[in-house]
This record gives C-alpha cells, sequence and structure tokens, in this order.
C-alpha cells in the first residue's frame, strides 16, 4: 500500500501491527478447530477486549482505546486474515453496538451498556432482521408498546450475531406501523435479565462458524422506558446510520479475507509445479493473480477513503453512506473473487480442510450478504447518485 495516499502515523502502525501479532499467535492456532467446532471462541475475544479491539472508537471514559475510524479499520483488517469469525464479532460490537450508543444514547444509557462491552468484558449484538424483512428493514412485525413507564416487547428476530452470547443488545421493533419506519424505535436489551426474553435457535452456517448467530425472541418483554434508544420513532434512523459504520467494518473483513487468499495463492503458485514448470509461470495463474491484486488495493483504497470520511463526519455530522456502500459493495466482491481464484490456484488442495483456502471461500459469501446485500449497496449507491444534481 502506498504510504503517499494514506500515510499511516506511528499510532496506526502500532495498533496495526499489535493486532496481526495477536492475529497470528493467538488466533491463527486455534481458528481451524473453532470454524470446525463451531463453538464460539470466549477467550481470544476476552484478550481482544484488553487489547482495546473491541471498543476501538470510543473514548476512553466509556471503555474504549479512543482511536479513530482508520486504526479500526486496520485491525479489523489484520484480525480477518487469520479469522473471519474473530472479526465479525469485533465488527459488530464495534460498529453496530457502540457506535448506536455512543451517537444517540443518554449519560446513563452510556454508563450502562456501553461501558462493559466498549471495554471488551461483555459482548454486544445489534437486532434488526426478522424472518420476514431482511432487506425491508422498514417491514418489520415486531413491536413495542408503551405501558406507564415501560415498554413491553413482543415479536421474532432473526440472524442477529453474537446472538446466543451477548450481554446487551440493540433491538428495533416497531411502536407506530401507520409510520411505517418513522414508526420504528430502538430499545437497549440487558440480556442477562430481561423478563420474557429468550435466545432462539442456533443458526447453523456455511461460514464464519465460530460467530454465533441466532434468532431472539420476545414474549411481553418489559423493558423500563429508559432503555429506549433515541427518540420513539427514531429507530430506523439510528440502524442505518450505524449500518454505515458497520459496512466500513464488513468491508475490512472483505479485504482481510481476500488478502488471506491472495497470499495463500502467490505461495502456492510459486512453489508447485506442473508440466515441468511452477503453476505461476502459467499466464492463467498469473492472470488470477493480477486480478486479484488490483480488487485488493483498489479496495483498500475505497475502504480508508470511506474511513476518512466516517472520521470527517464526527465534526461536520455530513453523512458518509455512499462511501460506505461503495467500499462494501466492492471489498466484498473482491473477497469472493479472491477466494473463490484461491481455490481455483490450489486445485484439489484448495478444496480440501487441510488448508484453509476452503475456510476464505465459506467466510467471503457472507460478505456480500449480511449489513445489506450487494444489491441493497447498488440500491443505495445507484439512488444517491440518480437522486443528487
Ligand atoms: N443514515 C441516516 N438516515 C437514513 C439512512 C442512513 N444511511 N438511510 C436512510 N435514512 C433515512 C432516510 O433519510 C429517510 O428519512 P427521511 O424521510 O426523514 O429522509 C428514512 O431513513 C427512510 O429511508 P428510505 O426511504 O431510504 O428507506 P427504505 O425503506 O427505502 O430503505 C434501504 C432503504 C437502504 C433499502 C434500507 O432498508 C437498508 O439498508 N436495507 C438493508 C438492511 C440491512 O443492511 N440489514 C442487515 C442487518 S444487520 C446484519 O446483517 C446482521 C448482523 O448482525 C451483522
Amino acid at each position: 500500500m502506498s504510504d503517499s495516499l494514506f500515510p499511516l502515523s506511528d499510532e496506526h502502525r502500532m495498533i496495526r501491527d499489535a493486532a496481526r501479532d495477536f492475529a497470528r499467535t493467538a488466533i491463527a492456532p486455534i481458528a481451524a478447530q473453532f470454524d470446525e467446532s463451531g463453538e464460539f471462541p470466549f477467550e481470544t475475544i476476552k484478550k481482544m477486549g484488553e487489547m482495546g479491539f473491541m471498543g476501538i472508537e470510543i473514548p476512553e471514559e466509556y471503555g474504549g482505546a479512543a482511536l479513530d475510524t482508520l486504526a479500526y479499520v486496520l485491525a479489523m483488517e489484520e484480525i480477518s486474515k487469520v479469522d473471519a469469525s474473530h472479526a465479525v464479532i469485533m465488527s459488530v460490537n464495534n460498529s453496530l453496538y457502540c457506535q448506536g450508543i455512543l451517537k444517540f444514547g443518554t449519560e446513563e444509557q452510556k454508563q450502562r451498556f456501553l461501558k462493559p462491552v466498549a471495554s471488551g468484558t461483555a459482548v454486544g449484538a445489534y437486532s434488526l432482521t426478522e424472518p420476514m424483512s431482511g432487506s425491508d428493514a422498514g417491514t418489520m412485525q415486531s413491536h413495542a408498546e408503551r405501558v406507564g413507564d415501560s415498554y413491553v416487547l413482543n415479536g421474532r428476530k432473526s440472524w442477529v450475531t453474537s446472538g446466543p452470547v451477548a450481554d446487551y443488545i440493540i433491538v428495533f421493533m416497531m411502536t407506530d406501523r401507520e409510520k411505517k419506519q418513522k414508526g420504528i424505535s430502538a430499545f437497549l436489551i440487558n440480556a442477562k435479565n430481561a423478563p420474557g426474553f429468550q435466545r432462539g435457535k442456533k443458526e447453523p452456517k456455511l461460514g464464519i462458524r465460530a460467530s454465533a448467530t441466532s434468532e431472539l425472541i420476545f414474549e411481553d418483554c418489559r423493558i423500563p422506558s429508559a432503555n429506549r434508544l433515541g427518540q420513539e420513532g427514531e429507530g430506523f434512523k439510528i440502524a442505518m446510520t450505524v449500518l454505515d459504520a458497520g459496512r466500513i467494518g464488513i468491508a475490512s473483513q472483505a479485504l482481510g479475507i481476500a488478502e488471506a487468499a491472495y497470499e495463500a495463492s502467490v505461495a502456492y503458485a510459486r512453489e508447485r509445479e506442473a508440466f515441468g514448470q511452477k503453476i505461476g509461470e502459467f499466464q492463467g495463474t498469473g492472470f488470477k493473480i493480477a486480478d486479484m491484486k488490483t480488487r485488493i488495493e483498489a479496495s483498500r483504497l475505497l475502504i480508508y477513503d470511506a474511513a476518512m470520511a466516517k472520521e470527517n463526519s464526527k465534526k461536520t455530522g455530513e453523512r458518509y453512506t455512499l462511501k460506505s456502500s461503495m467500499a462494501k459493495l466492492f471489498a466484498s466482491e473482491t473477497a469472493m473473487f479472491c477466494a473463490h481464484a484461491a481455490v481455483q490456484i490450489h486445485g484439489g488442495m484448495g478444496y480440501s480442510r487441510e488448508l484453509p483456502v476452503e475456510r476464505y471461500f465459506r467466510d467471503a459469501k457472507i460478505t456480500e450478504i449480511y449489513e445489506g446485500t450487494s444489491e441493497i449497496q447498488r440500491h443505495v449507491i445507484s439512488r444517491s447518485e440518480l437522486q443528487s444534481g
């Protein structure tokens, strides 16, 4: 990466190197085993919290590391290069959970709900999707009714990253169905003691298998009205605002997967021989390597640019939706492209569980689906372009 476009400060290099060292020494040796078993990696996630990776952009007073968005994407990239499961747990914690409370929470909510998650002593989750409402997030069925000084929550949520283990959850529900998107509100749940709340079935997944995903069930779940995040009816805006941040995190995850697939491919192409020469000497392999490298560098530029826009937005309040969607769209399709090429370059060995290449392939796919599918990103980008000017 050329330093001329995005010069990294000593602090940025330090966090990148710390994440790289940690990923190589603590995560790499267990990644395949946790992928196989589908267990949640509690110990390494706890250590990531101790290192400040679970609330990178959150001020120290709320338990975070008080660094910037570029620091966040650099750390995400390094963790993802070794294991996309650890990376998504980290991304949801940082972007979808912590950022939402930092931006929209009251001081009391920040003390109670942000501090433990940003400091990594508790895990946070974000719950928007429902069985019948995915891309069309404004059509959710679950609802919350105000009763005195409480809200009573009912409904079923699905595809919640860290749902089976999260200590705290931001959940979105309808408070006024007539108003559609403007009738959605956000609530903070303490998953350990919310009556009427339970975790539903854990999803058996193709990839990111060490990241636990589940349904959440709310049956007359009563929470104090002080747990409402933002104003009544502000939930959709909160959900979309934090997804803008989340999509930069997933783009960085995709970049890390793409790089891992690329590096494995280069090493294999240099060493494996067929028809009397290294397979990298065949143009068919060389051109794949060229396309992978070019897309990786282009993804990185889009991601760093989106990270800069997000950083700028902290001062100006300007939205960076377009840049975040472009970064996620391009990086996730790059991850899939690179993982696909890596399996092909490795041939039979790319299909074997003996090498991590097949895991990169399984893990890459979800980056084109969660936090807004590639179709939704194209919708957001094209709408923004066609409506402006
Ligand atoms: N920031 C702030 N406000 C936003 C916004 C954003 N990025 N996007 C939209 N809004 C506001 C709009 O300005 C509008 O408000 P006004 O009328 O006051 O202007 C309001 O929200 C409604 O916006 P739209 O008309 O654009 O709403 P829509 O119904 O057409 O939906 C959409 C737009 C982009 C398709 C949106 O529904 C979307 O992003 N869908 C995908 C949902 C998604 O990403 N789900 C993933 C869930 S998380 C996950 O994957 C699981 C996990 O744990 C990782």
